[in-house]
């Protein structure tokens, strides 16, 4: 069988030769001697129109099928300048691999994105879908091509993990042992000593502070895996399993992770834009009308750059626009956030130097006492897409900020033992894999970008 991808690519190898293709039907009209097939088989965006005449010997049967038919096309490619597209096959045979039924939940209509959620088993045979999820897979490959071209090693850290590494407590506990009746010590606590790994453990919901101990060891290092987070808060970009890349490089400082971040960025946009036209050219067109403008855009300028503390001032003169106000010390919230990218900046913007009280116990002090090296890049339609910061490299310091915290030094063994055997400047940032799909796409809800979304109550399929 051939690909449609195939056929577009080098379609003269194919004009007017017999080729044979699989697909989907995805919409069929007939008349009374013959009639139009238009297929996908999922290897391109564009679908392929097939012409088929009453001398099939199942012409009966071709005229009657069903949108979500399995097919298998023979037949002569030929050109059709005249069409929207530029070829079809004129078929000779058209065999039936797997009827679909008639209440197929997929008709020619247009569904909304709401209704496909609660079919996420076949929402990727729509346009849509087959665009998100293939620009997806494409991201994933740019990463990794950033990273491994610059020598960065890939670390596979564990997902199963006794520490909280951003101590927000917002973890699922892993255990095996019943619920119903769980062991308890003489105390009346839960005896955690008879559970599978005989304490506490919890999915992680970052890789860094493992990340961090190959660093120490390789120099630049890279994670790309799953994360999971049990936060509450039921919005559009926020899942509870959902991917993270986060390296780590040593003897680098804030400056250097900003400029790593912001290639990565570039690099990826521009790697999708030259390896998925077609699919980029629909969310522009159907999803995000301004979207590859803004895109081409980011390419050619320098991602703003300013202090939370600046970045404070500034919002605090258009508070009356926020529902929450802001003031020096509170955590930045969406709507601020997108404010400082889409209507100060108009593009993304690095925003450093936060308090520490709001950012998580590892990141390095400043001088300043007050404030931590810590990064996030905003971008509109957004806000956050990655969080990161320079560490905590001094082993003294560390232990303070950790006693402040109550966080006790005996869980954080290996972490503090990196601050004792050659310590190094490092620094490091996670990119929110799912966020980064919805900034080069224009989808809007994270849901509408992972295949299988888990979210507050939600865990289908
Ligand atoms: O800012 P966060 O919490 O940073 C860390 O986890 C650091 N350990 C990263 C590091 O320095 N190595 O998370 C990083 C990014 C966020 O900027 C956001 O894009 C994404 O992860 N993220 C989420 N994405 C989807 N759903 C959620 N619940 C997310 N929480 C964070
Ligand atoms: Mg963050």
């Amino acid at each position: 069988l051939i690909t449609v991808r195939e056929l577009y690519k080098h379609p003269e190898q194919y004009m007017d030769k017999e080729i044979t293709i699989g697909g989907w039907i995805r919409s069929l009209r007939d008349s009374k001697s013959f009639g139009f097939i238009v297929i996908s088989d999922g290897t391109y965006f564009e679908p392929l129109q097939a012409v088929y005449h009453d001398t099939l010997e199942n012409f009966q049967q071709v005229s009657k099928l069903g949108v979500g038919t399995a097919v298998i096309i023979k037949g002569v490619l030929v050109a059709t300048p005249q069409a929207k597209q530029p070829f079809e096959i004129q078929a000779t045979e058209v065999a039936v691999e797997g009827a679909s039924a008639p209440d197929y939940p997929l008709q020619k209509k247009r569904h909304s994105f709401e209704y496909l959620r609660t079919i996420s088993h076949l929402r990727p045979r729509t346009n849509t879908f087959q665009a998100v999820f293939r620009v997806r897979s494409l991201i994933a490959y740019a990463i990794h091509q950033y990273f491994q071209e610059r020598d960065f090693v890939y670390v596979h850290t564990p997902l199963i993990t006794g520490s909280d590494c951003e101590g927000a407590g917002e973890m699922f506990q892993v255990t095996t042992m019943d619920l119903n009746n769980i062991p308890k010590t003489e105390d009346g606590k839960v005896d955690f000593k008879q559970d599978f790994f005989g304490k506490p453990t919890n999915l992680t919901v970052s890789g860094q502070l493992n990340g961090e101990t190959y660093a120490m060891a390789f120099r630049n290092i890279y994670t790309f895996g799953p994360t999971f987070r049990a936060e509450n808060s039921n919005t559009t970009r926020h899942a509870a399993e959902f991917w993270m890349i986060e390296p780590e490089i040593a003897f680098a400082d804030l400056d250097d992770n900003m400029r790593l971040a912001e290639g990565m960025l570039k690099y990826i946009i521009r790697f999708v834009l030259e390896h998925a036209p077609e699919e980029m050219n629909f969310f522009n067109q159907f999803v995000d009308k301004g979207l590859l403008d803004r895109l081409n855009n980011v390419l050619n300028s320098e991602f703003g750059r300013i202090t939370y503390t600046d970045a404070v001032k500034l919002l605090e003169e258009h508070n009356d626009q926020f529902d929450y106000k802001v003031s020096w010390g509170c955590d930045l919230q969406t709507e601020h956030e997108r404010f400082l990218t889409e209507q100060i900046f108009k593009k993304p913007v690095f925003v450093t130097d936060y308090p520490k009280e709001i950012k998580a116990f590892y990141m390095k002090m400043n001088p300043d006492n007050r404030t931590v090296a810590a990064v996030d890049c905003l971008v509109p339609g957004i806000g956050e897409i990655i969080g990161g910061s320079q560490r905590e490299d001094d082993y003294d310091k560390l232990v303070a900020r950790m006693e402040e915290l109550g966080l006790k030094k005996e869980d954080y063994g290996f972490y503090l033992d990196l601050r004792k055997y050659g310590s190094a400047r490092h620094a490091g940032f996670g990119l929110g894999f799912e966020r980064c799909v919805m900034y080069l796409t224009g989808m809007s809800n994270i849901r509408d970008v992972i295949p299988f979304p888990r979210t507050v109550n939600n865990c289908e399929l």
